[in-house]
């Protein structure tokens, strides 16, 4: 079983990037053949400075690797060390309908927030699903927010195949069963975009903060809470056992405590949680080539199964 997934250096990741689609990915590594990469060419349709992006990319190779990606198991490489891929962007997008991209919904959220409308935004799922047929992917792991991209990579290796013969594979999005949508500091979904993050490897400072602003409403510290008024049960379950969840959840209930206990505990669980991906992060920043050569190793790897996939599209639709 083949294993893709990727995610964009556009910001620094947080704790629904890590439940929605970075633990999840690395659970994966263990059971079939990895490959994870750092969409930067994606990132390009947002962020346009050179050096945030080639720092915001090293950062999340970083990243990655202090949360339990194994290089032994995994590759993990940047996109852009792949650029068959935009050749093969190309060729979907001849055979990509209009109408299919325009029912997307990450378009139009992207340009309502200001992202500039340009052609790339607009076709950014046929990149990224290249980015998936090129590897002759079988299982795909993201975030919910992604399905919708792992539908259309199979409607357009759908439609190549019937036009050239069965040369593309089909895809399976994976979505973990347990991570719905991780809710941020205000109760909407947790993006860098709405400013309502608890970043993984931020400064206890810092984490403290975010968590102490987590948005609650007015209920007097005597009286029962509702668990779902706020995010703080919902984050707590993520980092703690189910007993411990059950607990919060029954001390909720029986009212009695404010809003700013829960907040400190949560706060304590997330700290202890990301403890020891934070000493691996320390190890690894002491170590300089190694990023360097996990990358390279990544993208030799990668090459060598897109060069083969490429092959066969080149030959198959006549170039
Ligand atoms: P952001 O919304 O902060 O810009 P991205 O869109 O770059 O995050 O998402 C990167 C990956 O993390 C995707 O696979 C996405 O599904 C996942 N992800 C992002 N935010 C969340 C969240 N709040 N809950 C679960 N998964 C998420
Ligand atoms: N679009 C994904 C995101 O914003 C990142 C991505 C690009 C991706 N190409 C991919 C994810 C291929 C999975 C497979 O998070």
């Amino acid at each position: 079983m083949r294993i893709l997934s990727g995610i964009q250096p556009s910001g620094v990741l947080h704790i629904g990037n890590y439940f929605g689609m970075m633990r999840p990915a690395i659970a994966l590594q263990a059971e079939g053949e990895a490959l994870y990469f750092i969409a930067n060419y994606h990132a390009l349709t947002s962020l346009r400075d050179p050096l945030a992006l080639r720092e915001n990319s090293r950062r999340v190779a970083l990243d990655f690797l202090a949360c339990g990606l194994d290089p032994a198991k995994a590759a993990l490489f940047l996109q852009s060390d792949v650029p068959q891929v935009t050749e093969l962007a190309w060729i979907l997008s001849t055979v990509a309908p209009m109408g299919l991209l325009e029912r997307m919904h990450s378009y139009k959220d992207k340009v309502a927030r200001g992202l500039p409308a340009s052609v790339g935004l607009f076709s950014y799922p046929i990149l990224m699903a290249a980015d998936i047929l090129i590897y002759d992917s079988d299982v795909v792991p993201v975030g919910r927010d992604q399905k919708q991209h792992v539908e259309v990579t199979r409607d357009l290796a759908i439609k190549i195949n019937e036009v050239y013969g069965d040369i593309l594979k089909l895809p399976e999005p994976r979505i973990h069963a347990q991570t719905q949508t991780v809710p941020g500091l205000d109760g909407q979904k947790m993006s860098k975009s709405y400013g309502n993050t608890i970043d993984i490897f931020a400064e206890e400072k810092e984490m403290r903060k975010r968590v102490m602003s987590i948005v609650t409403d007015s209920t007097p510290v005597e009286a029962p809470k509702d668990p779902a008024a706020t995010p703080i049960v919902e984050l707590y379950s993520l980092v703690s056992t189910p007993e411990e969840a059950a607990a919060l959840r029954a001390a909720f209930a029986q009212g009695g405590t404010g809003y700013g206990d829960y907040k400190k505990q949560l706060f304590g669980k997330l700290w202890d949680f990301f403890g020891p991906m934070r000493r691996r992060r320390e190890e690894i920043l002491a170590q300089p080539d190694y990023i360097d050569e996990v990358l390279a190793k990544g993208a030799a790897k990668a090459n060598a199964i897109a060069g083969v996939v490429m092959a066969r599209v080149r030959g198959a639709v006549g170039l």
